[in-house]
């Protein structure tokens, strides 16, 4: 998408379509005074006539309005003016964007970006950019239909009231629109089916992603290289799976000889349960088990479009978890690429089997930061529900850091503990530690497992159990939290305003 700025007024310029915001009770946005004085009070009559809403997200698309420039006005409810920030100005453009969309309009014009309450420049230029990419999403690759001839918006113009915040809306939009493509690509691998994205496809697309970027390399380890390396509590969750492990390792070399930040990602590709087989509802959405991996593939891409000045590696264990004869059992114990030893009393909670080695590999990059990203314990669904990303950490200064991001990026973060009490419920009669911790606190447990294999680096874990996808009719891939990734490695190499 191309993005510009415009100092004209919503009136004055000949495009497609102008989108213009009213208020509840009737007050007009800064687009939609300027419409209405021109039109000789064409938008207050429609909001009398009830054709026109301020209820936030109500949109009309008119047309041929007389004294206005544009061929077609997208009039989008704001809701009360006084509740006005950044959630709702996504809100009414996504709303705007998605009415937009059924009409042929090829250029437009955002001037929701004037109502500067909702943030500053930049985060308008960004949330513009995120929202539109956001709305035009679809995933139809598995549908046999004829595909239906591309969108034909691809520019689009953001008002702002002075020159002078043209840069930085500018620097919003591009970083908006990397944001929206590495959601995109998360979005799709997330929604791919299981037969379709294993863990050899989501090599290849790493490997794909690097060929298209000069500062992107991308190595992929098979099993034999694995248990090589030791990594026999990954290798015992693909014990009953035909389709091969991989270990996908990425480098995006941007910043000379830096210490790189490590994006780990869970890859599991499908999650049964293995031999501790899972219950039949919903079970097709444990194809979403890989969306740690969608995540730190995604914020890759970003990354590679922005080409920022840091070093960013990524690693993803990808597995299938499955019950076979040679599945891993209940009771079995592994040693893990650290050394310690592992009692797997339950085979379905294999995603911190895979991180662990991921999580011991990692260490002979010497990261400034590690940062693993797991749709990891059905137990943070039920703490924070589908709006939070959970972190853990040792390092207030990392979670804190993380937090913040999560608040600038909309991608929204809660802390949860770790320690030694958690860490208590993981003790084996037979092995160095047990792979569960009893009913309670399953996501804290599910953090101090990780913490043992993480002791003297600068580590951060995000369980996105909740965030990474929708149920039920709007089922799909949110793209979370490429946004909040990105942001932490925007806000390290000074890329933000400011
Ligand atoms: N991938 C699941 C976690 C999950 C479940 C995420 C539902 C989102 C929705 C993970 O591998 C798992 O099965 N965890 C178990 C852990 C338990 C056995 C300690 C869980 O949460 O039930
Ligand atoms: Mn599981
Ligand atoms: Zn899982």
């Amino acid at each position: 998408m191309e993005y510009f700025t415009t100092t004209s007024k919503a009136s004055r310029r000949a495009t497609d379509c102008v989108i213009i915001g009213v208020y509840e009770r009737g007050k007009l946005g800064v687009g939609a005074a300027d419409i209405d004085a021109a039109s000789k009070g064409e938008i207050r009559r429609l909001i009398k006539s009830g054709d026109v809403s301020g209820s936030l997200g109500k949109t009309t698309v008119l047309r041929n309005v007389a004294g206005v420039r544009a061929s077609r006005i997208a009039v989008v409810g704001l809701g009360k003016a006084s509740e006005f920030g950044a959630k709702q100005f996504r809100r009414a453009l996504g709303a705007a964007v998605a009415a937009i969309s059924a009409t042929k309009s090829k250029q437009i014009l955002n001037c929701l970006t004037l109502e500067t309450r909702a943030a500053d420049p930049y985060y308008l230029g960004r949330a513009s950019a995120e929202s539109v990419a956001d709305t035009l999403y679809r995933f139809t690759q598995m549908k046999s239909a004829r595909k239906p001839a591309g969108m034909p918006l691809n520019k689009i113009g953001l008002a702002i009231a002075k020159r002078g915040d043209a840069d930085r809306v500018i620097r919003g939009a591009e970083h908006g629109d990397a944001i929206g493509r590495g959601m995109s690509l998360a979005k799709d691998l997330g929604n791919l089916p299981p037969n379709v994205c294993t863990p050899s496809y989501l090599a290849r697309t790493a490997q794909k992603l690097a060929k298209s970027h000069a500062k992107l390399t991308t190595k992929i380890l098979n099993e034999a290289e694995m248990k090589r390396l030791g990594m026999l509590s990954l290798l015992s969750v693909t014990a009953g799976a035909t389709e091969p492990a991989k270990l996908i390792v990425m480098q995006y070399k941007g910043a000379g000889r830096d210490a790189p930040v490590v994006l780990v990602g869970k890859g599991v590709t499908f999650d049964t349960g293995g031999i501790s087989l899972k219950p039949g509802a919903a079970m097709d959405e444990m194809k979403y088990d890989m969306c740690g991996a969608a995540s730190v593939i995604g914020t890759m891409a970003t990354v590679a479009a922005l080409k920022l000045p840091i070093n960013v590696n990524v690693v993803v264990p990808a597995v299938v978890n499955m019950p076979d004869a040679n599945a891993t059992l209940p009771g079995d114990i592994v040693k893990s690429m650290s050394g310690l030893t592992i009692e797997i009393l339950n085979t379905d909670a294999e995603g911190r089997l895979i991180l662990c080695d991921a999580l011991t590999y990692s260490r002979r990059f010497k990261p400034a930061a590690i940062i693993d990203v797991a749709t990891l314990t059905g137990a943070c669904v039920v703490a924070l529900g589908k709006y939070y990303t959970a972190v853990m950490s040792h390092s207030d200064e990392l979670a804190e850091s993380i937090l913040g991001a999560g608040m600038a990026a909309e991608d929204r973060v809660w802390r949860m503990p770790i320690g030694d009490e958690y860490a208590q419920q993981l003790k084996s009669n037979f092995a160095d530690v047990a792979n569960v911790g009893g009913r309670y606190g399953g996501t804290c447990t599910a953090g101090s497992f990780l913490a043992k294999f993480t002791e003297g680096m600068n580590w951060a874990h995000l369980d996105i159990a909740g965030v990474a996808w929708h149920s039920g009719a709007k089922k799909g891939s949110t793209g979370r939290p490429v946004p909040l990734l990105t942001q932490i490695l925007l806000s390290r190499c000074g890329k933000l305003p400011r």
